[in-house]
């Protein structure tokens, strides 16, 4: 036993600092021959009560020098690394986790990619807009719903600054600065004073196109759609439009995309009729064509508007427009592959 404390006293004082005090180490405590490992050959001369005791303590030991041992090891590895300036480049790094695009950006980009394939280019412009482009360019009555508070966010204490509820602000900024033909494709993000639900939120995106020339007409629309949904929903996808009312168009559409769930089956995606809206669509009313400073007399164009929420909804399939705004990692990190730069 006094070996045993004799032994103990001597691994605690052992300072090591350099590579051959680290050998001297290993060979006092760690070898066959070493006085530490010697002790368990002592054993049989151990009273046969005291034995366990004896036992679990020179492993304790042991167990002590090894550790002491490989920490030191690292230790002086380290230093002679750091000394001679050695990197190893063959070590395995540790993964950086990097950062990946969010799914509405990677939407917004396949939209804005499908129609600069043919020959539309990309235009933005800001948030917060002034009446005239977001209403009174667009052909809005003085009256529409639409130009409430209800429906609409202004900026306080100045009632003709407003945050835009639609992209089509960017048809008006496009037919003053520039005169026909024009072919533009306007992502951005808007804001509707709405409540927030799993199918409805306060902002969302858009991706708006104008077509503007002479002697547009209502196929080569269809026809630019029908494009569209095939490259993003797939070949077999069929279109449909239903007529409905915009105060910049005329005539006006919605468009139906066959359910990309179903097949045009029927399921609760499509609430059992086999087609889900996707835009808004329509000629562009010769009223707003004059108010931007051009002749409706000599040119024509077709207008269209899609929520991107919405179609990336559909696309990947997800049923609470909240988690595109939550940014929660975990739902993010599940685009990655699709969005990786
Ligand atoms: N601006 C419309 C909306 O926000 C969409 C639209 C754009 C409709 C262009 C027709 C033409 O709902």
């Amino acid at each position: 036993m006094s070996n045993i404390d004799k032994i103990k006293a001597e691994l605690e004082q052992f300072g090591i600092d350099s590579l051959e005090n680290l050998e001297q180490f290993r060979l006092k405590f760690l070898t066959k021959k070493s006085e530490l490992q010697e002790l368990l050959s002592e054993i049989k001369n151990v009273a046969p009560e005291e034995r366990k005791n004896f036992g679990q303590q020179v492993n304790e030991l042991k167990q002590k020098a090894q550790q002491m041992y490989e920490e030191f090891k690292t230790k002086m590895e380290f230093q002679a690394v750091k000394a001679n300036n050695i990197i190893d480049a063959t070590r395995p790094s540790t993964a950086i986790s990097t950062g990946s695009m969010h799914p509405i950006s990677i939407m917004m980009n396949e939209v804005c990619e499908i129609f600069e394939k043919i020959g539309f280019s990309t235009v933005s412009g800001p948030d917060v807009e002034d009446d005239w482009h977001v209403f009174t360019a667009l052909n809005f009555p003085e009256e529409h719903p639409a130009r409430d508070m209800q429906d609409t966010f202004f900026v306080e204490l100045h009632p003709d600054i407003l945050l835009r509820t639609h992209t089509s602000s960017l048809q008006v900024r496009t037919m003053e600065k520039q005169q026909p033909p024009i072919r533009v494709i306007c992502p951005g993000r808007v804001f509707r004073n709405e409540a927030i639900t799993s199918r409805a939120h306060c902002i969302f995106h858009q991706v708006e196109g104008l077509y503007i020339a002479e002697n547009v007409s209502f196929a080569e629309m269809k026809q630019t759609l029908l494009y569209f949904a095939r490259q993003m929903f797939g070949e077999e996808t069929k279109i449909r439009l239903r007529p409905s009312y915009f105060p910049f168009t005329e005539p006006s559409a919605e468009m139906d995309i066959s359910c990309n769930i179903c097949g045009g089956k029927g399921c609760a995606l499509c609430k059992h009729t086999g087609w889900v809206e996707i835009l808004g669509c329509g000629m562009v009313d010769p009223n707003v064509l004059e108010n931007c400073g051009i002749d409706s007399t000599k040119y024509s164009g077709f207008a269209f508007g899609l929520g991107i929420e919405r179609m990336t909804m559909l696309k990947y399939r997800t049923n609470d427009i909240r988690l595109y705004f939550e940014n929660d990692v975990r739902f993010l990190q599940q685009f990655k592959a699709a969005g990786d730069l």
